[in-house]
């Protein structure tokens, strides 16, 4: 059991700010700053992944399928991983996260803080030994487990279609016409498309990303290119209109460029969603500094490779997820230096 307070209230209506990125065009470019869910929450509060975790845990509660006494376990590289632990902790049950030995240190940190237990795995034996792992513990005793699985789990994207999309549609005052997520899950992209396609009747482009290299730092991102092209249940290719292949050098570039642009300088707020501006100022830097994690550099490169092929004009509304704050990778080369 956790012995930090958790406040699920401030999951949901996270804030979208107004970045710069340089771009040719004059399109207006927000970003969704999605470690405002769980803001209060040690080592660089909660993510994207937050959303999720409360969908997937309310669902299972609401159904039966978690019950008090139950454990809860969840095979993840990261933010998931935190954010189950957090929640259900909170919510007294006890959590086991499996984690490959080589997970950010920050979200290590966050899980084992929650107070749950976690299974290491040599992250050499890849991404399937981690999952073959919790089926393994889940089959020694499997009344006692509860598993959300965030690959298959319906309330991922749903609860993105529930709740990031309207929040999306509301705060632009429904202008936004183009949505660029990473493919992780899929769970962001499918749900948020889904829901965008049909708050404005088709009118905003849906654009995945993914990395361009199956060996890559981009935390969070699965490779579903080539190869075993891996393709979760929770990602539904068909509610994109686009994908964009972005490098891990780009990513970090892009993180680093947006760190700079707004040292010295306050980010416009458009919409606090349900926080008030001033907390909003206060929680967007952390030593200083505007430092996001790798997949919202991801996210901004690949807002700038649309712009780059002239698929943006002037008068375009472009969103994108700043999915966690970058303190949490304080031990990778990214922002080892900074922080
Ligand atoms: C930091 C970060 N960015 C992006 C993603 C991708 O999101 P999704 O799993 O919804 O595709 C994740 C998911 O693990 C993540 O942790």
């Amino acid at each position: 059991m956790s012995d930090h307070a958790v406040d699920e209230s401030t999951i949901f209506e996270t804030p979208l700010v107004e970045v710069d990125l340089g771009l040719r065009s004059d399109a207006t470019v927000y970003a969704k700053v999605e470690w405002f869910n769980l803001y209060a929450a040690p080592h660089g509060g909660g993510s994207v992944k937050s959303r999720i975790a409360k969908g997937m845990l309310d669902g299972a509660e609401a159904r039966g399928d978690l019950e008090p006494g139950d454990t809860v376990i969840e095979p993840t590289s990261g933010n998931t991983g935190s954010e189950i632990a957090r929640l259900a902790s909170a919510r007294g049950y006890d959590v086991e996260i499996v984690m490959p030995d080589n997970a950010a240190g920050g979200k290590v940190e966050a899980v084992r803080d929650a107070g749950a237990e976690i299974h290491f795995v040599d992250a050499d034996l890849g991404y399937d030994a981690v999952i073959e792992r919790a089926e393994e513990l889940i089959a020694a005793d499997p009344d006692a487990y509860y598993r959300p699985n965030q690959y298959e789990n319906p309330d991922n994207p749903g609860t993105h279609e529930r709740t990031t999309a309207r929040e999306i549609h509301e705060a632009t005052d429904g202008k936004v016409t183009h949505f660029v997520a990473g493919v992780g899950t899929g769970g962001t992209i499918t749900g948020t498309g889904r829901g965008l396609t049909e708050l404005t009747d088709g009118g905003a482009a849906i654009v995945g990303f993914e990395p361009d290299e199956p060996l890559h730092a981009i935390d969070g991102l699965k490779y579903l290119k080539t190869g075993d092209h891996y393709h979760p249940d929770t990602y539904d290719e068909s509610v994109l209109d686009r994908r964009e292949y972005v490098s891990t050098g780009d990513a970090y570039d892009r993180a680093r460029a947006l760190r700079d642009r707004y040292q010295d300088e306050a980010i416009p707020i458009a919409d606090p969603g349900q926080h008030d501006a001033e907390t909003v100022r206060e929680h967007l830097r952390v030593g200083g500094q505007f430092v996001v994690g790798t997949s919202a550099g991801a996210g901004a490169a690949a807002v700038a490779a649309l712009d780059e092929a002239g698929d943006l004009a002037d008068d375009d509304v472009v969103v994108f997820m700043l999915c966690d704050r970058g303190d949490k990778y304080a031990d990778i080369p990214l922002w080892e230096e900074y922080l």
